[in-house]
């Protein structure tokens, strides 16, 4: 047995693949290349992909990105919730506090029905954005932004966090990091929520699952670490000398390393620096350059490359996004990812209930109380 399950097979998917050929990474969702989705396609087009298991017809995009921006807006029981929270909370807690309420006030909460199935998966999918625009908000001392019908899923968030229409570049880098974060095989949280639907939990019991497990620092927690890490580096000069420190330290560089990508790149890093590079042009370029002189320093050192965490650090910086929302914008992407999964599960379903083998100690005598 190898610790943390590393390659083994636990189930069987369609919904995505990922390969190592010829020491590159191949990621497909549905059969189709992450590098095509990034640049051709919307995160709707792509939520409505991991859904159904196909690519819409034009019609078929238009009304569920429709369906989508109707679902938007939160129950006012919700927004009592973020109201009442100690502003204190970390949005991630308020994310999966919010996703538990949203299943209390689901009267079809065990309803599993294919199409209930997708309905909640689409309502989810809608009100990720603004639970987390709106908490944000909240706890800042600002009033919430409404949704509004006339912005794609992007936009809108962005809108509903800071109060403006974004730019055209803003709007399809926040596009294109949620399309690369949507879907990642079975990925920790992906399996947390995978183990909760085959025991026919219901979908927010599942998704209260994935989000948990995304929020530690070996998984979508790595993001809000790098940007620690940039703020702490704060200049390319320093690069070096913080990356041997660590390294000899033996501690861990975030946002570098892969569990499937063994010594070849995230091929959705590659993809994300030339989004970061592009939007430091046009913010605050520090961002990238400190990345850059660390991405170089950690391969010299240790031959360590970026995951897809990394450079979403200087993406959200420059999209003007606090640090501790970095990891729930993680999650805004993976909801279609989990949701399909859930759905996958239940429609072919065994209790996924593995093993372990016992390493403690046997047969030892029961003491009474008086004798210990
Ligand atoms: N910094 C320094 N050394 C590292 C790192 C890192 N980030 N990642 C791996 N290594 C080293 C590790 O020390 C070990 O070296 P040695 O053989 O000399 O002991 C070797 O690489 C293999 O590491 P491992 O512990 O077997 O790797 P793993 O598959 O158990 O862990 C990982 C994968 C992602 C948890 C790990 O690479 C890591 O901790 N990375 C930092 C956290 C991070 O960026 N997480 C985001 C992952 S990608 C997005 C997501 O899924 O959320």
């Amino acid at each position: 047995m190898k610790d943390g399950l590393e390659g083994v097979i636990a189930c069987e998917t369609k919904i995505s693949r990922i390969e190592l050929v010829d020491g590159k990474g191949i990621l497909e969702y549905r059969g189709y290349d992450i590098r095509d989705l990034a640049r051709k396609s919307s995160y709707e087009e792509v939520a409505y992909l991991l859904l159904y298991g196909e690519l819409p017809k034009r019609y078929e995009l238009q009304d569920f990105k429709i369906e989508l921006a109707e679902r938007r807006e939160l129950p006012p029981q919700i927004i009592g919730l973020l109201t009442h929270l100690p502003p204190y909370t970390h949005p991630m807690v308020v994310l999966r506090t919010s996703t538990s309420y949203l299943g209390s006030l689901d009267k079809k909460i065990d309803v599993k029905t294919r199409e209930e199935n997708l309905n909640k998966a689409k309502n989810l999918i809608a009100k990720f954005p603004t639970i987390i625009a709106y908490y944000h908000r909240i706890r800042t001392g600002k009033n919430v932004i409404p949704p509004t019908l006339e912005l794609g899923h992007a936009a809108n968030f962005l809108y509903m966090l800071s109060g403006e229409e974004p730019s055209r570049t803003a709007e399809r880098a926040l596009d294109m990091d949620l399309i690369l974060h949507a879907e990642h095989e079975l990925n920790a949280s992906t399996f947390a929520a995978r183990i909760a639907a085959s025991t026919l939990a219901d979908m927010y019991a599942c998704i209260v699952a994935a989000t948990g497990t995304l929020m530690g620092p070996l998984h979508g927690g790595a993001a809000q670490e790098v940007m620690k890490m940039l703020r702490e580096v704060a200049s390319p000069r320093r690069a070096e000398e913080y990356v041997k420190k660590k390294i000899e330290k033996g501690e861990r560089i975030m946002g570098f390393g892969h569990r499937v990508y063994r010594g070849i790149i995230d091929p959705r890093a590659e993809l994300l620096k030339r989004l970061a590079k592009k939007l430091s042009m046009e913010g605050v370029p520090r961002w990238f350059e400190i990345s850059e002189a660390i991405a170089k320093a950690a391969y010299r050192y240790k031959r360590l490359l970026p995951n897809v965490d990394f450079y979403s650090a200087s993406v959200y910086a420059n999209l003007g996004i606090p640090d501790d929302l970095f990891i729930n914008i993680f999650a805004m992407g993976r909801i279609a990812g989990w949701t399909a999964h859930v759905i996958e599960q239940y429609e072919n379903n065994r209790l996924i209930r593995p093993r372990a083998k016992y390493v403690g100690d046997k047969d030892k005598k029961y003491k009474p109380l008086t004798e210990r």
